[in-house]
């Protein structure tokens, strides 16, 4: 199935369906890793909302959320390296079980950045869910990345919560740029 988001055409490669399994698997997989504590889930804003509102959602203990913003593409389809920090975590985490959740890790830049920046809050534990790793492109060894929902090629995705020029993160499946 094809879709025009902006000016471009995308192809549908992982549907809703395939998605729900897979979240719902790793909110299982965190149900018993977490039983009897209390984990805070951090999302990082805007493309984590909607893979953070399904997976806690099937979450069985009692957890919190909290949000960052970091922005790396800056609207285009490349990482510009430059790091901004458009948010900041509004809640103390020295103690907590941290659960922090992506939507892509492409490169790897943007979550050894705010790995580094949250273990230095003093966490008594962090670990990384993201629902899409591009292995080929990754440029970093990301140790605390536990949960991945799916590894996909080196090309650029939209749907399920991921925007191109901002658009298409209401998209309920995951879609590559046809070139
Ligand atoms: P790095 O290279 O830091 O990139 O791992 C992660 C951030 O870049 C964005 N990103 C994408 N956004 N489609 C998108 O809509 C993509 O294919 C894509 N690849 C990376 C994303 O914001 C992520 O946090
Ligand atoms: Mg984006």
């Amino acid at each position: 199935m094809k879709t025009t988001v902006a000016d471009l055409e995308f192809k549908l490669i992982i549907d809703a369906e395939e998605i729900k399994t897979r979240v719902d698997a790793i909110a299982g997989a965190l149900n018993a890793e977490y039983a009897g504590k209390k984990p805070l889930v951090v999302g990082v804003l805007n493309g984590c909302f909607i893979f953070m509102a399904d997976l806690v959602r099937q979450m069985n203990m009692p957890c919190e959320v909290a949000f960052t913003k970091v922005a790396s593409y800056h609207g285009g389809m490349k990482t510009t390296w430059q790091l901004r920090n458009d948010l900041d975590l509004a809640v103390d985490i020295e103690g907590r079980d941290v659960i922090l959740l992506e939507d892509i890790s492409d490169t790897g830049n943007t979550l050894s950045f705010l790995i580094e920046d949250l273990k230095q809050r003093n966490p008594a534990s962090l670990i990384v869910c993201a629902l899409l790793v591009k292995p080929a492109a990754q440029q970093y060894h990301i140790a605390e990345l536990k949960y991945v929902g799916f590894e996909i090629e080196d090309k650029f995705v939209v749907g399920y919560g991921l925007d191109y020029k901002e658009q298409g993160r209401n998209l309920n499946g995951i879609y590559q740029l046809v070139v």
